[in-house]
């Protein structure tokens, strides 16, 4: 079973993108091993010192043990969150995301700015993005509920969609 290291671009406590980070968790039982990661808020500002910290050595551990990333990340002030962006600026100078499958969801009140910018972060870093592999969710606390569920049955089949295209792009690329 191939194994996803699932990243959210939100700390907060009720994000909506953990909650659709957790449901694709879900659908993936059975096909994959979706692992969301927790050490976003421990990695500290990047900078190219010669020391490592151990946060730093810790993502870089789990990214080189995952075969696949699913990010799902908001928008914020029309940008990428700087945690997430910070992460991966970790990740320039040792290329772990290099031919890495990754999928991108982007889910905030409107994203498209954040969907762009971070479709061109992952280029950089050369991540491998496969066909399909992207979704741009608008208004998205409207298609979840309180209980932290996706009432939305578009969104759910659209999530399922690129979680299949994720899964497939992976599985050719390690045989
Ligand atoms: C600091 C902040 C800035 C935001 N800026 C934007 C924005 O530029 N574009 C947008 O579509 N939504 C923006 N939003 C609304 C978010 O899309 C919405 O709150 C979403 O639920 C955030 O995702 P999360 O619940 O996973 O944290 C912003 C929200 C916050 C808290």
């Amino acid at each position: 079973m191939i194994r996803i290291l699932g990243i959210s671009g939100s700390l907060r406590a009720t994000s909506s993108n953990n909650v659709i980070l957790k449901t694709v968790a879900g659908m993936a039982a059975g096909k994959a091993d979706l692992t969301i990661y927790d050490g976003l808020a421990d990695l500290p500002h990047f900078n190219d010192s010669e020391m490592t910290p151990p946060a730093v050595e810790r993502f870089r551990q789990l990214l080189a043990e995952a075969d696949a990333v699913f990010i799902c990340t908001p928008e914020y002030a029309f940008g990428v969150p700087g945690s997430l962006k910070n992460a991966l600026d970790w990740t320039v100078g040792t290329g772990d995301f290099v031919n890495k499958p990754v999928a991108l969801v982007t889910a905030s009140s409107k994203g498209d700015k954040a969907h762009a910018a971070l479709s061109d972060t992952l280029t950089a870093i050369s991540a491998s993005i496969p066909e399909g592999g992207k979704l741009l969710i608008s208004f998205v606390r409207s298609k979840l509920n309180e209980k932290g569920e996706v009432t939305d049955p578009a969104t759910m089949d659209a999530l399922r969609s690129v979680l299949d295209a994720l899964i497939r792009h992976t599985t050719s690329s390690l045989n």
